[in-house]
C-alpha cells in the first residue's frame, strides 16, 4: 500500500497528469465558469495580497510568459494545414507509460511530442500494480470524437474505453465486461458507416479471437468468436528515438497536433515551476541587496464576509491514529480479532492470536469460535490450565505505558466452559519484572459475564505488560479484555487519549472529517465504512480490516467521534463511501473492485444507512436510531448539518448512478443537511472535472478537492480560488499539504502551506472548509509521510506545520479585509512577490483584527501596515512568529506583545510566518 500510495504521490508531485495539462482556470473544458474572488484586484507593482498573473496561462491555452518557440515544423516558419499523427504506448514503466503521440509531414521522419509524455493514462486498479495500458486503439468518430480502447492486463476480463474532443482532456474511464475469452488483448476498432457502429476485435490469451460492436461505447453487443483478428492491419509499426512502436498514424489538422505540442510544453513548464524548493533560494534571490519594502494598506470599507469554519482537522485511521493512537485503550487485540486478511495474508503471525503470549507451562492458549459473545465478535481465547502458573501476556501497543497514582479501568468477559468457578491474577508488570498494579477476578458459571477493576499504577512505566493468571486448574475463555486509563480526554469512558486529544483541540478546529479518507469508502465493497458497525456495546462492534494494513476495532466509532466534536466544539464532517469503494482498492475480487459499486439492487438499503446516520445524529429519542444514539448516553442531538459523500473516487458512470441516489435522497428527506460531493484526488484532470461536472449539474452545495502538492505548487497556484465561480458549489478543501522529496515537515512546507492559507481566506466566500491531511501518525507504525502531528506512547510531538494549523484555528475571523501590498526592491520579480503573502481577517465575536504574514524568501521584508478605518481597542497587540531555516523541524512560534497604531512597521523575518493579532472596539 505504502508503495502504491507514494507512487501516486510522487505524480502528484511531478504533476505528471499530462492529459490534463492546460491549468484549471484557462482550460476550456471545464465547465465551472470563471470570475474573480470579490474584493481582490490585480496591479502590476501594488498586489492586491495575491500574486499577479505573472507566468499564467491566457485563455487560449497558450503560455504568455513562456519563452518557447513557436512549434512549427522544423525548417519552416509557417504551421502546415495538417500533420499525421501517430498514438502509440510503449512497454516501459511496466505498461504504464499511457498514451503518446509523435507527428510527421511525410510519414518518414518522426517528432515525438514530449520525452514519453503520455496524453491518457489508464486508470484501472492499484496505483503502482496496475494502471496498465497495452495496445491502445484510437480512432476518430464521425463526429470529430476520439475514442480509445486498450487492453488491461492479461488477468482481467475487461477492458477500457475512454473518449476525449481534443486528445488532451479525457472524459471518465470505463471498463466494460466482456464474456468470451480468456481475456482481452490486441482491440482493433473500425467503423462501419452503414451500421454507423463501431467493431472492435480482439484476441485472447488462448489465441482466439472475437468480435464485439457499439454505436455509442456505453452498450456492446456480447462477443463472438472470429477466424481473423484485424488489428494487423489497422496498426502501423514505427521507429522512434526511443525504439519501434505499434499504433495507428490519422492525418489531423495542424492544429490538433500544436494543441498537444503546447500542452506538453506548459506541462513541462508547470513541473519547473512545481518543482522550485529552497535549496536554490540563494542563488535565486541573490540579486536582492537593499532591504524589501512591504507597504500594506487595509481597505476594512471592502470587508467581505467568510466562513467561520474555515480550519479543520482530518482525522482517518491511518498510521494507527486511532487503535494504538488517540483510542485510549492500551491492550492491542483485546477482541482476538486480528486476522491474516487485515494484511492480506502478508504476516502469518497476524492472526488472533497477535499481540499475546502464554508464558510458563503446562497451560494451553487456543483460540475458539463456537460461542461467541456475539456474532460480530466470533473469536476468544481458551486457556486450559493443568496445573496454574502460566500467564497470558498481552504487549500492548509497544507497550503499556503507566503513570504512578493514575488508575486503569480493566475489563474483560470470561466464561468457565466446564462450569466450574475459579480466580484469575491481573498485573501490570515492567520490563524489569516489577508488579505495578494486581487485583484478582472471581470467574463463574458457562455464560459470558463481564468482570471489572480498576488497577492502581505504583510507579510510572513507559512499557508494561498486562499479564493474566488463572490461579485454579480448567478451561477458562476470555475475550474483550481491555485496559482503558481512567483520565481519558475530558473523562469520557471508552474515551480518547489526553494529551493527545487536547494537541489536536488546541489547533481549534471549526470542524472534523471523520472516518477519512480512503477508509470511509474502503479497498473494496466489503471494506466500506459501515456506522453502523461502530456504535453499539463495544463487544457487539464489529471490527475489520483497515485498508492502511492494519486492523481497526471500531473502538472509536460514530458515537464517539461525535461525542469528540461536541468536547471539542467542532462541528461532525462524516464522509461515507457514495456506494463506491476507493480508487486504489484493488481489482481482484471483479465486481467489488475499485471499479465496481454496490449493486443497484442494494442501493436502497445502503441509502438508508445514510439516512439512518442522520437520524442517529439529530433524531428524536424516540426514533429508531436517536433511541440508540440515547442509549448510549447522549440523548441530545449532536446537530449535525453536513455529510460527505465519496472521497476522490474514480467519477466514472458507476460512481454517477450511485452518487445521484445518495444525493437526491438526503436532500429530499434532510434538506438541512449541506451535502459534500468529491472531485477525485488531484487539482485537476479528469476525476476534477468530471467531479465538477457532476457537482453543477446536481447542484451540490459543495466539493471536496484534494490535492497533495509541493511548496512550489502552492506558491506558483495562490490565486487557483480567485477564479472560482461564486455561483457555483462551494469547496472543502478536504486533503491537502506541501510535500517534497523526502516528505519532511519543515518550516519549507509549514510556510507554503502558511502562504497558500492565505489565499483560502482570501478566497473564504468559496472556500469554507479546509482540513491539511493526514492528522496523525505513530512513530514505527507509519503509512503515510507528512502527517500534521507525531507521537508515540509517551509523547505528543507537533511538526512544525501544526503550529500553522494551529495559529490559522486560534486565529480565524469571520470576515475577510481586503488589502494592497506594493513591495518595493524586489527588482520587478514576481518571484520575489509570490513569496510574500499577507490576509487580514476580522473576528467580529472575538473583536480583533488579525493580520497574517508570510515571508517565504531568505531575506527579511520591513512591512509597514496602514490599518485606517479599523478601531484598535488595545495598543498592545499580539505578535507570534514562527520563523526558521526552510530545514528547520524544530522552530516553534514565539509570542511576545507588540505596539500597534494607526500606521505600524514590522518586520517580517527570512522564512517566516507572523501573526499579529489586535483588538478592536
Ligand atoms: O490522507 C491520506 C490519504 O490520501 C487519504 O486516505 C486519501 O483520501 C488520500 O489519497
Amino acid at each position: 500500500m505504502i508503495k502504491h500510495w507514494s507512487f501516486l504521490l510522487i505524480i502528484v508531485y511531478l504533476a505528471a497528469q499530462p492529459a490534463v495539462a492546460t491549468p484549471h482556470a484557462t482550460d476550456a473544458n471545464v465547465s465551472r465558469p470563471v470570475s474573480h474572488a470579490e474584493g481582490t484586484t490585480h496591479t502590476s507593482h501594488t498586489d492586491v495580497f495575491s500574486p499577479a498573473s505573472y507566468a499564467k496561462v491566457t485563455t487560449n491555452g497558450t503560455h504568455a510568459n513562456l519563452m518557447r518557440p513557436v512549434s512549427h515544423p522544423e525548417g519552416t516558419t509557417h504551421a502546415p494545414d495538417s500533420a499525421y499523427l501517430f498514438s502509440y504506448t510503449t512497454a516501459k514503466n511496466n505498461d504504464r507509460s499511457g498514451l503518446q503521440f509523435a507527428w510527421s509531414q511525410d510519414k518518414q521522419q518522426w517528432h515525438v511530442i514530449g520525452n514519453r509524455f503520455a496524453f491518457l493514462y489508464s486508470d484501472y486498479g492499484r496505483w503502482g500494480s496496475d494502471k496498465r495500458m497495452n495496445s491502445p486503439w484510437l480512432i476518430q468518430a464521425p463526429d470529430g470524437i476520439w475514442h480509445c480502447i486498450w487492453s488491461l492486463n492479461e488477468r482481467d476480463h475487461l477492458f477500457a474505453h475512454a473518449a476525449s474532443e481534443d486528445l488532451v482532456n479525457w472524459k471518465r474511464q470505463s471498463y466494460p465486461d466482456i464474456t468470451a475469452g480468456a481475456n482481452f488483448l490486441h482491440p482493433a476498432v473500425t467503423y462501419d458507416a452503414g451500421q454507423q457502429s463501431y467493431n472492435i476485435t480482439y484476441t485472447d490469451a488462448n489465441g482466439k479471437q472475437f468480435r464485439i460492436t457499439t454505436t455509442d461505447f456505453k452498450t456492446y453487443t456480447p462477443a463472438t468468436a472470429i477466424t481473423t483478428s484485424r488489428y494487423s492491419e489497422g496498426s502501423v509499426t514505427i521507429t522512434l528515438p526511443e525504439g519501434t512502436a505499434t499504433g495507428q498514424v490519422h492525418r489531423v489538422p495542424w492544429a490538433v497536433v500544436d494543441r498537444l505540442i503546447k500542452t506538453q510544453e506548459l506541462a513541462q513548464y508547470n513541473w519547473q515551476q512545481q518543482a522550485e524548493s529552497s535549496t536554490k533560494d540563494n542563488e535565486r534571490f541573490a540579486m536582492l541587496q537593499k532591504p524589501l519594502q512591504a507597504s500594506i494598506t487595509l481597505h476594512p470599507e471592502k470587508a467581505k464576509p467568510i466562513s467561520n469554519l474555515l480550519l479543520g482537522i482530518f482525522f482517518e485511521d491511518i498510521n494507527y491514529a486511532a487503535d494504538g493512537g488517540l483510542y485510549a485503550e492500551l491492550v492491542q487485540n483485546r477482541d482476538f480479532e486480528y486476522a491474516l486478511s487485515d494484511k492480506e495474508g502478508r504476516d502469518p503471525n497476524w492472526n488472533s492470536t497477535h499481540s499475546w503470549t502464554l508464558h510458563g507451562d503446562n497451560s494451553t492458549f487456543t483460540i475458539d469460535a463456537a460461542t461467541p459473545i456475539h456474532p460480530n465478535n466470533p473469536h476468544y481465547a481458551i486457556l486450559d490450565t493443568k496445573t496454574p502458573g502460566a500467564t497470558l501476556v498481552n504487549g500492548g501497543y509497544d507497550g503499556i505505558p503507566v503513570k504512578k497514582g493514575s488508575k486503569y479501568d480493566l475489563s474483560l468477559f470470561t466464561r468457565q466452559p466446564d462450569g466450574k468457578s475459579g480466580k484469575l491474577l491481573v498485573r501490570l508488570v515492567s520490563p524489569q519484572n516489577n508488579i505495578l498494579a494486581q487485583t484478582t477476578i472471581t470467574i463463574s458459571g458457562n455464560s459470558w459475564k463481564k468482570a471489572q477493576a480498576v488497577l492502581t499504577a505504583t510507579a510510572d512505566a513507559d512499557s508494561t505488560t498486562l499479564e493474566l493468571q488463572p490461579l485454579t486448574a480448567g478451561r477458562l475463555a476470555l475475550d474483550m479484555i481491555s485496559l482503558f486509563p481512567q483520565e481519558t480526554f475530558k473523562g469520557r469512558k471508552n474515551g480518547l487519549r489526553a494529551d493527545l486529544a487536547q494537541v489536536i483541540a488546541d489547533i481549534h478546529p471549526r470542524f472534523v472529517r471523520f472516518p477519512g479518507g480512503c477508509v470511509s469508502h474502503g479497498d473494496g465493497l466489503n471494506n466500506i465504512y459501515r456506522w453502523k458497525n461502530t456504535i453499539g456495546p463495544l463487544e457487539a462492534r464489529k471490527p475489520q480490516r483497515n485498508l492502511w494494513g492494519y486492523h481497526q476495532s471500531a473502538g472509536l466509532g460514530y458515537f464517539e467521534y461525535f461525542r469528540f466534536c461536541e468536547d471539542i466544539g467542532a462541528e461532525p464532517v462524516p464522509v461515507v463511501a457514495a456506494g463506491v469503494p476507493c480508487q486504489n482498492s484493488g481489482p481482484s475480487a471483479k465486481g467489488s473492485g475499485q471499479q465496481g459499486g454496490i449493486p443497484m439492487s442494494e442501493m436502497d438499503e445502503y441509502v438508508q444507512d445514510i439516512l439512518d446516520l442522520i437520524e442517529y445524529a439529530n433524531g428524536d429519542i424516540h426514533t429508531t436510531w436517536g433511541k440508540k444514539r440515547a442509549e448510549a448516553g447522549h440523548p441530545e442531538p449532536f446537530h449535525l448539518k453536513y455529510i460527505g459523500i465519496g472521497n476522490e473516487d474514480l467519477i466514472t458512470d458507476i460512481f454517477e448512478e450511485r452518487f445521484t441516489l445518495l444525493f437526491n435522497a438526503v436532500k429530499k428527506q434532510h434538506p438541512e443537511i449541506t451535502v459534500i460531493g468529491t472531485a477525485g484526488p488531484f487539482f485537476e484532470g479528469t476525476d476534477y472535472d468530471e467531479g465538477w461536472d457532476i457537482a453543477n449539474k446536481l447542484k451540490v452545495p459543495m466539493i471536496d478537492e484534494h490535492y497533495y502538492v509541493s511548496p512550489g505548487w502552492f506558491i506558483h497556484n495562490q490565486d487557483f480560488y480567485d477564479k472560482y465561480d461564486r455561483s457555483k458549489s462551494k469547496v472543502y478543501l478536504g486533503e491537502y499539504a506541501a510535500h517534497l522529496p523526502g516528505r519532511p515537515s519543515n518550516i519549507e512546507t509549514a510556510l507554503a502551506e502558511a502562504l497558500y492559507l492565505t489565499a483560502l481566506e482570501r478566497n473564504g466566500d468559496v472556500v469554507s472548509m479546509a482540513s491539511y491531511a493526514p492528522l496523525l501518525a505513530k512513530e514505527a507504525h507509519t503509512q503515510w509521510t507528512p502527517d500534521l502531528i507525531y507521537f508515540n506512547n509517551t509523547t505528543v510531538k507537533p511538526t512544525v506545520n501544526y503550529f500553522v494549523q494551529q495559529l490559522y484555528g486560534a486565529n480565524s475571523g469571520d470576515k475577510y479585509l481586503p488589502g494592497t501590498i506594493t513591495i518595493s526592491n524586489d527588482m520587478n520579480r514576481e518571484d520575489v512577490r509570490e513569496r510574500i503573502a499577507v490576509s487580514t481577517v476580522e473576528d467580529t465575536r472575538g473583536k480583533a483584527v488579525i493580520i497574517k504574514m508570510v515571508n517565504l524568501l531568505p531575506k527579511a521584508v520591513q512591512s509597514s501596515i496602514d490599518l485606517s478605518g479599523i478601531s484598535i481597542a488595545d495598543a498592545d497587540a499580539v505578535k507570534t512568529v514562527l520563523q526558521g531555516s526552510p530545514d528547520s523541524k524544530d522552530a516553534r512560534p514565539v509570542v511576545s506583545s507588540y505596539p500597534v497604531t494607526d500606521k505600524f512597521n514590522a518586520e517580517l523575518p527570512p522564512y517566516s510566518f507572523t501573526v499579529i493579532r489586535i483588538k478592536t472596539k
